[in-house]
């Protein structure tokens, strides 16, 4: 069902010096950082040849990964994203194996601006799971 890693995301409490060492130490290209206020996150990107990384740092109160930063101040991989076809009927196979979909259970339009869904870390070996329709 699923297919291809669409990105890891990484948390970190400080993007500009994050962006920094992926531009200066790992010599990647990296995106100007983008508020997504209706996530509660500023991202930015770096498109690798057969991925992305999105380092994730916190905006405004109640951010979701507020609560990752408390335990593990200096960062850490927050979630990955597996592109599937059809994210509704992802949606219901994984619920009738009785895997538990976060939130409403309804897609919301992600950083990309296509359908998403996040899935309970603790159905998937302890890692938050994020599918996007492609
Ligand atoms: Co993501």
């Amino acid at each position: 069902m699923i297919g291809r890693l669409n990105h890891v995301a990484i948390a970190v409490p400080d993007l500009e010096k994050a962006s920094a060492t992926y531009r200066d130490v790992l010599g990647a290209t990296i995106s100007a950082p983008q508020a997504e206020p209706d996530h509660g996150v500023t991202v930015v990107f770096i498109e690798l040849p057969n991925t992305k990384i999105e380092l994730l740092e916190p905006l405004g109160e109640n951010s979701p990964i507020q609560a990752f930063l408390d335990r593990s101040p200096s960062g850490g991989i927050h979630h990955v994203c597996y592109e599937v076809d059809d994210i509704l009927a992802a949606r219901d196979r994984l619920k009738e194996q009785g895997a538990r979909v976060l939130g409403s259970g309804e897609p919301k339009i992600g950083a990309h601006g296509k359908p998403v869904l996040f899935l309970h870390p603790k159905d998937f070996n302890g890692t938050l799971v994020e599918l996007e329709q492609a």
